[in-house]
């Protein structure tokens, strides 16, 4: 239904003659349609300093909708402070400068379909990054938020803890617990915005004795220049069936080590657990660390997940990563880490002046989420959504590639690796081929620090595609390999 709304003239007069227009066809959530309409009519002046807003209860019926997206813009801007709200008499705006307020971007005429970032122009987008784009549980986020700010406002006024909200580390423990065998305690998580703001806490408190990180060859890039930027060297180890090449680790230098054993980005292999046994021994015996990164271990499409590294030796030496980028956002920039008592002090000491790096309400946000269940089914939902995808790409590949590919690392993740023994084409001209057919590749060669596969290899991301976009571009890409 598209039910758009023209005022009526008691929510006119009450508005000073301004309509409000809500769209329920477009993405943006009516809450936030209307809070940036009247955000928008603030900044511009058209509301008046200590203008009084409809109620909640007037505003809901004269909009045809419910008291609770009416609710939750006026909760979104009074967290803001474009409206204020007095006991018994409602809401109020706020007094702002308005030189200031009329030269700040956002008194630009409202344009509510506004999404961030460019668009991809891409028909089928392989990035392996990218999510299902319907997944987002924009309504449970969204009541949970409003939960947040209301069972919370107190603390909104302050700070918070550096290492992150107390309540979201308890329910990260016992998730950890549960799911993915990981055994702390809450004291030793902290909350950060994304992988490589760990890397760089992690650098950081161990680089006075450490200066060599091995990383595996291929692996994640992104690690790279954090560790790079914190005057590391880095140590490439080559990537078998059980994951890195333990013999040259022990012949090497490195003191640290960053790995994906529970699913190796991007070839998706497991480490056996004598092999992790093997690399806890390695880091016990020296005073080493492992950063184990589980980034996608809950997306495995056949058995249970494989449970972590960590598990197998709480009291080590491994520094656990985890985030909830793979399967809820990573535009949310919210991730944990597990640190190890030893190293909790010189964590403390080195991070004792910093303040927190990710928002309160959207750590409250995800606690909220997390105590009520809600992370744990869409975790569920999760797995069903990418299966179904993973499994018409499996397919797909099969009907169009047939005996030409060799498909690896497929059965978890939003990935699968495509090796084309038989083609004389480079990677770089299949994806400028693909480019012309609208098809986005990741190149695979990013994840080399060193060497380059001996055939042609392409790497296959389907989260963010449909299952019908997964079998028409197979079905174009096999035609230009
Ligand atoms: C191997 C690996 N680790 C971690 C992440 C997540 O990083 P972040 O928490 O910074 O979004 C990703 C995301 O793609 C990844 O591929």
């Amino acid at each position: 239904m598209v039910a758009d709304y023209v005022k009526q003239p008691k929510l006119a007069e009450a508005t000073g003659g301004k309509m409000f227009i809500l769209n329920s066809s477009n993405p943006v959530p009516l809450y936030k349609q209307l809070y940036n309409q009247i955000r928008e009519q603030i900044l511009s002046g058209k509301l008046a300093a200590d203008a009084r807003l409809p109620s909640v209860r007037d505003m809901a019926i004269e909009l045809s909708v419910s008291r609770n997206t009416v609710d939750g813009a006026y909760q979104e801007l009074c967290a803001e402070g474009y409206i204020y709200s007095s006991p018994r008499s409602g809401y109020f705006v706020s007094a702002l400068d308005q030189d200031t307020a009329a030269q700040s971007p956002s008194a630009k005429p409202c344009k509510d379909d506004y999404l961030p970032g460019p668009p991809s122009n891409f028909v089928y987008d392989f990035h392996p990054a990218r999510l299902d784009p319907e997944s987002f549980p924009t309504e449970l986020w969204r009541k949970c938020f409003i939960e947040g700010l209301r069972r919370n406002s107190r603390q909104l006024v302050q700070y918070g803890d550096p290492q992150g909200d107390w309540g979201l580390r308890c329910s990260i423990q016992g998730y950890l617990e549960r799911s993915r065998g990981v055994i702390c305690a809450p004291d030793q998580i902290i909350i950060c915005a994304g992988l490589q703001q760990s890397l760089d806490i992690v650098s950081n408190i161990l680089k006075e004795s450490h200066s060599i990180v091995a990383i595996e060859n291929p692996g994640y890039h992104l690690p790279r220049s954090v560790f790079q930027n914190n005057s590391y060297s880095i140590f490439p180890l080559p990537i078998g069936p059980g994951g890195i090449d333990l013999n040259l680790l022990k012949a090497s230098n490195s003191t640290i080590a960053y790995v994906t054993p529970s699913h190796q980005l991007p070839l998706g292999c497991v480490m056996p657990v004598a092999n992790r046994l093997a690399l806890i021994e390695w880091a016990e015996s020296g005073c080493r660390y492992i950063i184990e990164d589980d980034y996608d271990s809950e997306l495995r499409y056949h058995g249970k997940p494989i449970p972590s590294l960590q598990g197998l030796h709480p009291t080590g030496n491994i520094i656990y990563s985890g985030t909830f980028s793979k399967l809820l956002s990573p535009a949310l920039r919210l991730s944990y880490m597990v640190l190890p008592y030893s190293l909790l002090a010189p964590y403390r000491q080195l991070y004792r002046d910093y303040f927190p790096s990710v928002s309160l309400l959207e750590q409250r946000t995800m606690a909220t989420f997390m105590e009520h269940g809600h992370w744990e089914r869409h975790i569920r939902r999760m797995r069903m959504i990418y299966k179904k995808k993973h499994d018409i790409l499996l397919r797909s590949i099969e009907t169009h590639f047939g005996k030409q590919a060799v498909l690896i690392g497929q059965g978890a993740g939003l990935h699968v690796v495509l090796i084309l023994p038989d083609t004389l084409q480079s990677e770089a001209e299949i994806i400028d081929r693909a480019r012309q057919k609208s098809i986005r590749l990741f190149p695979f060669s990013e994840f080399h620090v060193a060497g380059q596969p001996e055939a042609t290899t392409l790497l296959l991301g389907f989260g963010g595609m449909t299952g019908s976009e997964i079998e028409q571009g197979i079905a174009i890409l096999s035609q230009l390999c």
